[in-house]
């Protein structure tokens, strides 16, 4: 699939900030999501992440929805492993505002951040679809999309768990683990 065929083309969110300050809802439907994600983390061998610990948020937008949930995540790993450093991967369409993005998680804009409070943690950005490979293989302890995947036209992953994606029958098949992802 070429670089073009993997975006989808006119979808965006607002720019300049508005998505996470207008969207109160999504980011209910991420703190909601936060102990499953936190379960997920209980539930990693120790020695995979004795030596660092990556996450991504894939359809991140401006990044304000999710910033309470990766603020958990940092303090679970860290409780898991106190020295783990925490590399977290913000993915969108290269079209996204990822100037909002900076802004919000580096709390130059209207949120607090995880990023006053927590040491030895690694902000990265991708504007690369999830239509594609984002990271190098086996490099990714845990992937976390909300209200994102919907828009996809077809199938990219096998696997989620949980899931509420359109082909994926009722709570989660295998999780990423289970399925080699
Ligand atoms: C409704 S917003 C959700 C933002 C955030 N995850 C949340 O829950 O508040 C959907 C996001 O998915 C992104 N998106 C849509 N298609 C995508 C793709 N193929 N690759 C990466 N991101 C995509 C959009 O650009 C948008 O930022």
């Amino acid at each position: 699939m070429g670089v073009r065929e993997a975006q989808s083309e006119g979808i965006r969110m607002s720019g300049g900030g508005l998505y996470s300050l207008a969207t109160i809802g999504a980011k209910d439907v991420i703190d909601a999501a936060t102990p499953l994600v936190l379960d997920a983390i209980e539930a990693l061998p120790l020695d995979s992440i004795a030596n660092g610990f990556t996450l991504s948020d894939m359809g991140s937008a401006d990044a304000g929805t999710s910033l309470n949930m990766i603020g958990k995540v940092i303090d679970a790993v860290s409780k898991r492993v106190p020295s783990a450093p925490v590399s977290v991967v913000y993915t969108d369409q290269p079209r996204n505002d990822f100037n909002a993005l900076i802004t919000n998680i580096y709390g130059l804009g209207p949120f607090e951040t995880y990023l006053d409070k927590k040491d030895n943690v690694y902000p990265l950005v991708s504007g690369t679809s999830f239509y594609r490979q984002i990271i190098p293989s086996n490099s990714l302890n845990l992937g976390f999309s909300a209200t994102a995947m919907h828009w996809l036209s077809k199938k990219s992953m096998q696997y989620f768990k949980p899931c509420s994606c359109r082909w994926c029958t009722g709570y989660g098949t295998k999780s990423l683990s289970e399925s080699g992802i």
